[in-house]
């Protein structure tokens, strides 16, 4: 029976010609069911991956995956928002994002990854503050987003399962960097968390998967579209990521750098990357009347200690005892998982940060532990770095830019690679733009 069914679907995709809706949304129950054989799933994905679909059939795809299993229900509310980024490096910004937007009245819902290849996740992160617990269940996401405002909870099989085996399934087929399956799997899981409105960070560059910016603007495009599609207003930022994201990288390391921002001091990017996002939100849901109004509220939360207040409740929804809460809030660093040793790396010369290779810190990273190799893989959360400089920064020579936090020993190799990941020049350039442009 099934055969015939993805048999249906290859060939109307081969020949150009629309999938039946009704054979595709079969064929995604079945999936979700694990009633479709794995070499039929293959067939398909391989066919989508080398043919392509349009974006009413991605829409329809997104649709069969996002009802592949809960899908939560806010009745009527108008303020249920979320973020996705497509991963960088450094990229705190969930962390920070979804209690500054549950301080300004919306509603939040968050689910999120663990690391992905070179990048950070938002689960892996949240896992180094004790008692942290990601593995909520759709009744829990709505009964935290209740009480606080926001939770961030890890994906699961009860929202988008459908999406489970697809996603495993393209990565031993090499059917992962598909602009159809990417935009279905990221936005069927956002659309299963009932929201109102989505902003996009789809960052481009070294560090970034869309290596260029045609890329990720293509990828944008099929996300808003198909997010639009299913009725939820959307947009999309197109970041640069080539240079890190503010002074703190690693699991808590990043936590740290994020309750610096929630106290009204950190990164300066970091902040504004955080209110670019949060504004856009709050003008998509009608809370702030222009993008600069939203800006101007987020800062404020960040500032009056609002979104730190939310954070805490967030942690204790989720499970932190509230001392260690409140501590993580006042003292992060006596309340965080610590490396063995912490390496200064100083400036070869004198002169202006024209590059801080974001790519290769993380490669670093990854090998000394922030990331995985393997799903079994084990983090250790201490691993990561602090940068005291980042591009335009005026170094003198010998002058500390960076410090390696780290348990194994830094190899001959490690210490050149990062090394050779800054470069500096002697002139100055011009100011670092993180957003490129908005695709609406
Ligand atoms: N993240 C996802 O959840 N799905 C993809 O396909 C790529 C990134």
């Amino acid at each position: 029976m099934s055969e015939n069914l993805t048999e249906r679907l290859c060939i109307s995709i081969e020949n150009n010609e629309v999938m039946q809706s009704t054979d595709l949304s079969a064929f995604i129950q079945g999936v979700a069911s694990r009633s479709i054989p794995v070499n039929e799933i293959e067939m398909w994905l391989r066919c989508v991956h080398t043919h392509g679909v349009s974006v009413e059939e991605t829409t329809s795809l997104t649709k069969g995956m996002m009802n592949s299993g809960a899908v939560l229900n806010w009745q009527g509310l108008d303020n249920v928002v979320d973020k996705h980024s497509t991963g960088g490096v450094g990229d705190k910004m969930s962390l920070i994002l979804a209690p500054a937007l549950a301080a300004c009245g919306l509603r939040v819902p968050m689910l999120a990854g663990r690391g992905l290849g070179h990048t950070g996740g938002t689960i892996d992160k949240l896992e180094s503050i004790p008692g942290f617990n990601c593995n909520l269940t759709p009744v829990q996401m709505q009964e935290a987003v209740k009480k606080v405002g926001c939770c961030i909870a890890a994906q699961n099989d009860a929202i988008a399962p459908a999406d489970g085996l697809l996603y495993a399934i393209r990565d031993v087929t090499n059917t992962v960097d598909s602009i159809p399956l990417i935009t279905a799997s990221i936005v069927s899981k956002k659309a299963a968390e009932g929201l109102n409105a989505l902003v996009l960070d789809v960052k481009c560059g070294k560090a970034a998967f869309m290596k260029t910016e045609h890329e990720a603007i293509d990828l944008a495009k099929s996300m808003v579209e198909t997010s639009k599609g299913l009725g939820i207003n959307t947009v999309a930022q197109i970041t640069d990521m080539n240079e890190p994201i503010g002074s703190h990288i690693g699991n808590a390391l990043e936590v740290l750098g994020s309750v610096h921002v929630l106290q009204g001091q950190g990164a300066d990017d970091t902040r504004d990357l955080v209110a670019l996002q949060g504004g856009q939100l709050l003008e998509l849901t009608g809370r702030a009347s222009n993008h600069e109004e939203g800006v101007k509220m987020i800062h404020e939360v960040l500032e009056n200690g609002k979104a730190l207040r939310c954070f805490i409740e967030m942690c204790v929804q989720q499970g932190t005892n509230r001392k260690i809460a409140e501590e993580l809030a006042t003292l992060p660093e006596q309340v965080l998982p610590k490396a063995k040793h912490v390496t200064a790396l100083f400036s070869p010369g004198t002169g202006y940060v024209e590059s801080i290779d974001a790519m290769a810190l993380a490669e670093v990273a990854r090998e000394l532990g922030a990331g995985r190799f393997e799903m079994s893989d084990t983090i250790n959360h201490g691993i990561g770095y602090v940068l005291i400089a980042n591009k335009n920064t005026y170094l003198m020579e010998g002058q500390e830019w960076i410090s390696v936090h780290h348990d194994l020993d830094l190899s001959p190799q490690h210490l050149k690679k990062l090394h050779q990941a800054l470069q500096i020049n002697s002139e100055q350039s011009a100011d670092f733009q993180r957003l490129i442009r908005i695709i609406t």
